[in-house]
């Protein structure tokens, strides 16, 4: 039989190749191609047979997984109502964004819930995580500390000792000797997820694994970790702010897109129960290119502060510059506000960001957006007690967006009393918010700032 050939996989985003090459034409990364061991050729001539798969109807009778709530309110919702029995988590994150803390506080928190829980940190010694949870206050948490990284040890614990739920801090650090590679390198990250994951469905073992992200954003080998486990999360927040999110972008048992926005203090992370209250805490007064948009974030309302600067730009090619926001977006909107309502850009710099370190992806922030940029390119402030929200379309006109009615509703709990957003939407019965609604961009900007 022919000798299976050697197959090459890039290490940042899993493509496979027939040959070696200075650049993955998939992801383009230079010099991330390696080779790596063939799959297993497989048995000479007719496969033999296997046994018949037991079917079932999907009208069976199935009770709901059982689950564990830890009481930290903001994880037990972007778990989808708790920790599920044998399921596997990612939770991705930059390094030093605080996932080994989160974690830690979240594996103690199972404790005390009466789970059986074991931690398994590849990183850092058992005494230094014993430290940590010393200074967190979870030093009479049942939880059992490991300090390990080789994955056959591990395993054979996990077999012998049967916990609820185990945590594996990071999977990058974690080896298996039958895989040739490097840890970190893509096949060992895929046997050691795969190896965790099977043990965890076949024991009943809930299993967290801590990943990694590239500077890309993608936890490094993404594809390979995420499609075999249930749920991903993505721990994130900007280096310089204290806020915290954690993001599910992918989950079986619940909704994805929903958050828990956490903290982070000197004694560890405390959970934000009223996120869109302290994203506005920082607001002075009234200034031109601040906007409070009125978004929704999983199920949950949420207001947050778009800034925006226009300056005049000495470059040929002026800077746009955003943080918290899709670039993309802002091109778009800026292109509308040119072509649609006679308002140029050209010649200016433009920087825009989320206050507090928050990101917004809704295509409802469009409106608010546009507001920021407009109110600081005339240095006109909009009304302090104001909320902004809607999406704009390329020919100019506003469209109306889901769950208006709880916009609303929290920017009126939060003291604003009226509301710029595209006319027709469902805003239900009056709650206290004069809404001024809106049908195309143009009106919004005679409206607004008495020009077209
Ligand atoms: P860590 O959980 O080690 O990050 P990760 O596991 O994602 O790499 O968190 C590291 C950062 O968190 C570190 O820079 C210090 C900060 N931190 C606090 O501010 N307060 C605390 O109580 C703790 C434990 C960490
Ligand atoms: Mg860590």
């Amino acid at each position: 039989m022919a000798k299976a050939s050697p197959q090459f996989t890039c290490t940042e985003c899993g493509a496979v190749h027939s040959k070696w090459s200075g650049r993955c034409d998939a992801c383009g990364a230079w010099n991330s191609i390696v080779e790596e061991a063939p799959l297993g050729a497989g048995p000479k001539g007719a496969l033999p047979k296997g046994r018949m798969i037991q079917l079932s109807s999907l009208q069976a009778q199935e009770a709901p997984p059982p689950r564990t709530l830890s009481g930290m309110d903001e994880l037990d919702r972007v778990l989808g109502g708790g920790l599920v029995e044998a399921s596997a988590i990612l939770v991705g994150g930059d390094p030093g964004i605080g996932k080994s803390t989160l974690l830690l506080q979240a594996v103690a928190a199972f404790a005390r819930k009466g789970l059986r829980t074991l931690y398994i940190s590849g990183e850092e010694a058992a005494a230094q995580v014993r430290m940590r949870a010393l200074r967190l206050g979870l030093g009479d948490a049942s939880v059992q500390l490991g300090a390990e990284t080789s994955l056959r040890d591990i395993l054979t614990t996990l077999d012998a000792d049967r916990p609820d739920l185990v945590i594996i801090d990071s999977i990058q650090t974690m080896w298996l000797d039958t895989v040739a590679s490097a840890p970190g390198s893509v096949a060992q990250l895929r046997a050691a997820a795969h190896e965790l994951v099977t043990l965890a469905k076949r024991r009943g073992i809930s299993v967290i694994l801590v990943g990694h992200v590239t500077k890309e954003g993608q936890i490094a080998g993404p594809r390979v970790v995420e499609h075999m486990v249930d749920c991903v999360l993505y721990f994130e927040g900007e280096r310089g702010h204290q806020f915290r999110i954690l993001r599910a972008v992918k989950n079986r048992f619940g909704p994805a897109d929903e958050i828990g926005v956490f903290e982070m203090t000197g004694a560890g992370l405390a959970e934000v129960s009223n996120p869109s209250a302290l994203f506005l805490s920082e607001r002075g007064q009234p200034a031109p290119g601040s906007v409070v948009f009125a978004g929704i974030e999983g199920t949950r309302p949420m207001l947050t502060e778009i800034q925006a600067l226009v300056a005049p730009s000495p470059l040929s090619n002026p800077r746009r510059t955003t943080v918290g926001l899709d670039g993309g977006r802002l091109s778009t909107i800026l292109a509308v506000l040119e072509a649609r309502c006679g308002i140029p850009f050209a010649g200016l710099d433009v920087f825009l960001n989320v206050a507090g370190g928050m990101r917004v992806s809704e295509p409802a922030a469009d409106l608010a957006v546009a507001a920021a940029l407009l109110s600081a390119r005339e240095d006109i402030a909009l009304p302090a007690d104001t909320v902004v929200f809607g999406e704009i379309s390329l020919s100019g006109a506003l469209r109306p967006v889901s769950q208006s009615e709880n916009r609303l509703k929290e920017a009126a709990k939060l003291g604003f009393t009226s509301a710029m957003l595209p006319k027709g939407g469902k805003t239900g019965p009056g709650i206290g918010v004069t809404l001024r609604e809106m049908q195309d961009l143009t009106g919004f900007v005679g409206d607004v700032f008495g020009a077209g």
